[in-house]
């Protein structure tokens, strides 16, 4: 991918990795997807329209890494082949052209540059010459190693649904996470979402209904292992990548009845909700709700009984949450689990204070996968024109496409849990 910057009319090479591509865009950060970025300075489908371009750039673009007080290296990358060692001394002593006054420097170079041949996709079909070359100044790297050092296989605390450590790191991307903002997890379950949260700097806080996750005790999702360990915990998750400072508590608590005051009080909220097919959705409560204690008032024998909690309820609860707890411009990224065959854009619940950022596929199986929601907020709901927005989305302009949706999702647990698709979701 090259883009370019009218600034100083400077063009950049992006090198971006191969998976979840949907993803790419959204992101204002490339730490995942990206794998380097190099600063161009010459490209064409042959080596004679390299050099062209080359001897055509800015000399003045090129001259302060080039003096001869520098030291430097040339790499040669190639895509879908591999070059011997003596070919790949061969094109780099081609670049003569190039006045490099400076001293080369294998081990520690003060500038790197770098020769991109690529030779298509097919490795079956690899063609002699390659299809297109690049030349260019190195400039940095992705953080492409954070998949590896993040990987839920070696993570202190893990659940069946723990979320894969590289689509973590896209949701805080989406999100716009960075150092300070306060993140918060109404649905948190191992805390994985919190785990890339706080690798950014962020300050990190959810909620589960399940106490005994909350709590790091019962079963582990160990093979090897019978029950969890002492201080299997979210603590001591965020403890293992040096980011415990950044952890400031979870609670047991049910998403449906939230226990926050009314204040925008996060800049991100992000989660990934139970669908019903790995996990149960439940509430606390019962259909009579007879056994509801008083409000305000803390009734020491009151057990909450739970009933179904509704695909459509959780994301409605969820938007509205947001609209009220975010702050302006805070960002709600969320996943929305997807019936293919069915689906259309329309499914996807809006409020009207929040805006719909992006929308990304993530394929599970031939009929399922579930889409990478990124909204932000826009509007507090006290500005709203009518207080029946505030009150429920349910009941805002988009009544009809919330109707269709409701029935939409009331089939989709049925529907989605004819498949299995865990070993998809979880394959860090
Ligand atoms: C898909 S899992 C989240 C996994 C999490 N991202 C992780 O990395 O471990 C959904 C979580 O929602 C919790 N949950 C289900 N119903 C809930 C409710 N009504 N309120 C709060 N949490 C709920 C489940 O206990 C489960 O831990």
């Amino acid at each position: 991918m090259a883009t370019s910057s009218g600034r100083s009319c400077l063009q950049y090479l992006l090198h971006l990795a191969q998976d979840n591509l949907d993803f790419r865009l959204p992101s204002h950060k490339v730490y995942y997807s990206s794998r380097s970025a190099f600063e161009l300075w010459g490209h064409g489908r042959t080596h004679s329209e390299l050099r062209t371009s080359l001897l055509n750039y800015p000399s003045e673009n090129m001259s302060p890494f080039m003096h001869k007080d520098s030291t430097y290296r040339i790499n040669v990358y190639t895509f879908n082949k591999t070059l011997q060692f003596a070919e790949r001394i061969k094109r780099i002593d081609a670049m003569e052209y190039l006045q490099f006054e400076g001293t080369v420097n294998l081990k520690n170079p003060q500038h790197i540059f770098c020769l991109l041949e690529d030779y298509g996709t097919d490795p079956n079909n690899i063609p002699e010459h390659p299809d297109y070359i690049y030349f260019g100044r190195w400039i940095a790297d992705g953080q492409r190693e954070l998949i590896q050092s993040h990987s839920v296989k070696n993570r202190h605390f893990i659940g069946n649904t723990s979320m894969d450590a590289g689509l973590s790191f896209i949701m805080a991307n989406h999100a716009r996470v960075k150092e300070n903002d306060l993140v918060f997890d109404p649905f948190v379950g191992t805390g994985s979402l919190l785990v890339a949260c706080s690798h950014f700097g962020a300050y990190v806080c959810g909620t589960d209904i399940d106490y005994n996750t909350i709590h790091g005790k019962g079963r582990s999702s160990r093979k090897s292992q019978k029950w969890r360990g002492p201080d299997e915990n979210i603590r001591a998750n965020l403890r293992q990548y040096g980011t415990e400072k950044m952890y400031l508590d979870v609670m047991v608590s049910d998403a449906s009845k939230p226990v926050w005051r009314e204040a925008a009080l996060f800049d991100a909220i992000i989660t990934d909700p139970p669908y019903g097919i790995r996990e149960s959705t439940r509430r606390t409560g019962s259909n009579k709700e007879i056994t509801k204690p008083t409000e305000g008032i803390y009734v020491e024998s009151h057990v909450p009984v739970s009933q179904a909690y509704h695909l459509s309820d959780i994301f409605t609860d969820l938007l509205n949450f947001s609209a009220h707890h975010l702050v302006m411009g805070g960002r709600l990224v969320y996943w929305l689990p997807v019936y293919r065959p069915e689906y259309c854009d329309e499914m996807v619940p809006l409020h009207p204070c929040l805006q719909l950022i992006s929308n990304c596929e993530q394929t599970l199986s031939s009929h399922t996968s579930r889409r990478l929601i990124t909204m932000e907020k826009i509007k507090n709901p006290e500005d709203l024109d009518t207080l029946a927005n505030v009150a429920d989305p349910r009941f805002s302009p988009y009544q009809g496409h919330n109707a269709f949706r409701e029935k939409y999702f009331s089939g989709l647990n049925k529907r989605c849990g004819k498949e299995d698709h865990r070993s998809a979701v979880n394959g860090d």
